[in-house]
């Protein structure tokens, strides 16, 4: 999509559509809504005389406008009660608009600055929210699908309506540009999780990172089959081990900080379809497990919006991949594995699986001398079931990396909760016969697997977050699933790319 910015009045600018706000308790038009209504003779206030218009959070109302402005049509969005405004209430609006342009057909619209000169958000973060709200609510996979005639044109350009104000203006064109970055990375996530599992095999994920990573210049490495038996990486060669499809793991680096030697290591659960091996799942629990590599998907993203924003830190992230299959070669509860840091591992469960991946990756990053590392995995039911599909699970070894985390999730909308890990949780972890088994029960799964991780970071800060409940809606949920996040839609959400960038930036102090 084609996103501009103009610097003209709303009751000026010639479009099909043009979108403003409205705020509901207070009923103030925000952003320049005053001057249309105007224009309009009133009717807009008309509108909210006669309760027609509430301002309620994403409520829509689109009138025509005759030939009083230039605009034909204008779309009046409700932004909710003033106070509790901030960039996610932008996010959610500018979804909602963006959906409807396009369910009607409008190939082309516009918006001003919704809510602009609100308390708390500044010019370059509506700008931002603006074009992530358009460019992750218009997403949809289509790759497979034939294009057809009902669907009609898609919306192509979005302009966004500026005040001639140099400064509103540079900051704008700001926001946007970092809009596009983060909605680019976050939709190129959806697609790696929403592809099938014949097609985005762990070869295809490392496919993808190298080519982000030559398109940008950045480092790449694959380690093969070869190459992990060579460096005895033992546990993500038992998870792939019964698969026809090899399992890998690759290192992308990219390095905007030379001078300095701290490196903010993103690791990713890759299983690029966990059908549980040998300990297989059940039919219903199996539908969505092409989804489970959605914590590398995000990596990739990750990575990717890093390089193109130029932020001045230097980054590693790890993709480990590998099928969850069953074969005579597949590996079987009881089996004894070695991971790369030497600890031994009694398989308890072989659909305890990305736990065991993350070791090595974790392993690995601690090796290369990672400053902080946080991985990113869809490991656990168990953490569906604490939180729901609302918000992901996040437990940790350093306090302030948690906070960041945290805060993190306050300025991207993407949800967290903290869960406890106490060390009193690893007695759940012991093994007989190993240093560790690879599950520990029904109580606290999500805690007890983060536990298992914790034991391959040594002390390096490090968070983990479970993102089982967050990284895709399934067709199950969708009745359930809350309608204030209209940026969202069907299938992979494509979680921890925007979570992410913004903790690097607090981790680095770039502003
Ligand atoms: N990929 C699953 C976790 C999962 C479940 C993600 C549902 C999204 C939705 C993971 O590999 C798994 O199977 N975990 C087991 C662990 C158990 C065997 C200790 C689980 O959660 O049941
Ligand atoms: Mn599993
Ligand atoms: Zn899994």
């Amino acid at each position: 999509m084609n996103i501009s910015l103009q610097q003209v009045s709303a009751t000026e600018v010639s479009t099909p559509l043009l979108a403003i706000g409205i705020f509901e308790d207070t009923l103030a038009g925000a952003g320049d809504a005053a001057a249309v209504d105007a224009q309009l003779g009133g009717v807009i206030g008309q509108l909210v005389a006669d309760k027609e218009v509430t301002g309620k959070q994403n409520e829509l109302t689109v009138i025509h406008t005759h030939g009083k402005i230039p605009a034909q049509r204008v779309c009046i969005v409700g932004l909710g009660k003033q106070a509790n405004f901030t960039t996610d209430t932008v996010r959610q609006a500018a979804a909602v608009v963006a959906k409807r342009a396009g369910e009607k057909h409008i190939t082309q619209y516009a918006t001003v600055l919704l809510g602009l000169d609100q308390a708390g958000v500044a010019p370059e973060e509506i700008a931002c929210a603006i074009v992530e709200g358009a460019l992750l609510g218009l997403y949809k996979y289509e790759r497979f699908k034939k294009p057809n005639d009902e669907e009609g044109a898609k919306v192509g350009s979005l302009t966004i309506v500026c005040p001639k104000n140099s400064g509103v203006a540079d900051a704008a064109r700001r926001g946007i540009g970092r809009g596009e970055v983060l909605s680019g990375a976050t939709n190129l996530a959806r697609d790696l999780s929403n592809g099938p599992p014949n097609l985005v095999t762990p070869a295809y994920l490392a496919e993808t990172a190298q080519s982000v990573a030559q398109r940008l210049g950045l480092g790449c490495e694959v380690f093969d089959v070869d190459e992990l038996r060579r460096r005895k990486m033992g546990a993500i060669l038992a998870v792939g081990a019964g698969s026809v499809h090899p399992p890998c793991l690759v290192v992308m680096r990219y390095q905007g900080a030379p001078s300095s030697d701290k490196v903010f290591a993103a690791v990713g659960k890759g299983i690029t379809f966990d059908s549980g091996g040998l300990d297989i799942k059940p039919g219903d629990s199996m539908l969505t497990m092409k989804h489970d590599m959605s914590g590398a998907a995000a990596v990739i993203g990750f990575v990717q919006a890093v390089a193109e924003l130029k932020l001045p830190v230097n980054v590693m992230g790890l993709i480990c991949a590998a099928e969850n299959m069953l074969s005579e070669n597949a590996y079987r509860p009881s089996d004894i594995i070695t991971t790369y840091n030497g600890k031994t591992i009694e398989i308890g469960s072989t659909d305890a699986e990305g736990r065991l991946v993350l070791a090595d990756g974790l392993a690995y990053a601690v090796e290369q001398k990672a400053s902080v590392i946080v991985d990113l995995a869809t490991l656990t039911g168990a953490c569906i079931v604490a939180l729901g599909t609302i918000a992901s699970g996040v437990l940790g070894n350093n306090d302030s990396l948690l906070s960041q985390v945290e805060k993190a999730a306050q300025e991207t909308g993407e949800r967290v909760w903290r869960l406890p890990l106490w060390k009193e949780y690893g007695e759940q972890m012991k093994s007989e016969i190993a240093d560790l088994k690879n599950v520990g029960g029904r109580w606290g799964g999500a805690i007890t697997a983060a536990y298992f991780l914790q034991q391959f970071v040594g002390d390096v800060p490090w968070v983990h977050v479970d993102i089982a409940g967050t990284a895709y809606i399934s067709p199950a949920d969708q009745p359930y699933y809350p309608k204030d996040r209209p940026y969202l839609s069907h299938g992979a959400t494509g979680v921890g790319v925007r979570l992410l960038a913004d903790v690097v930036k607090q981790w680095a102090g770039v502003k």
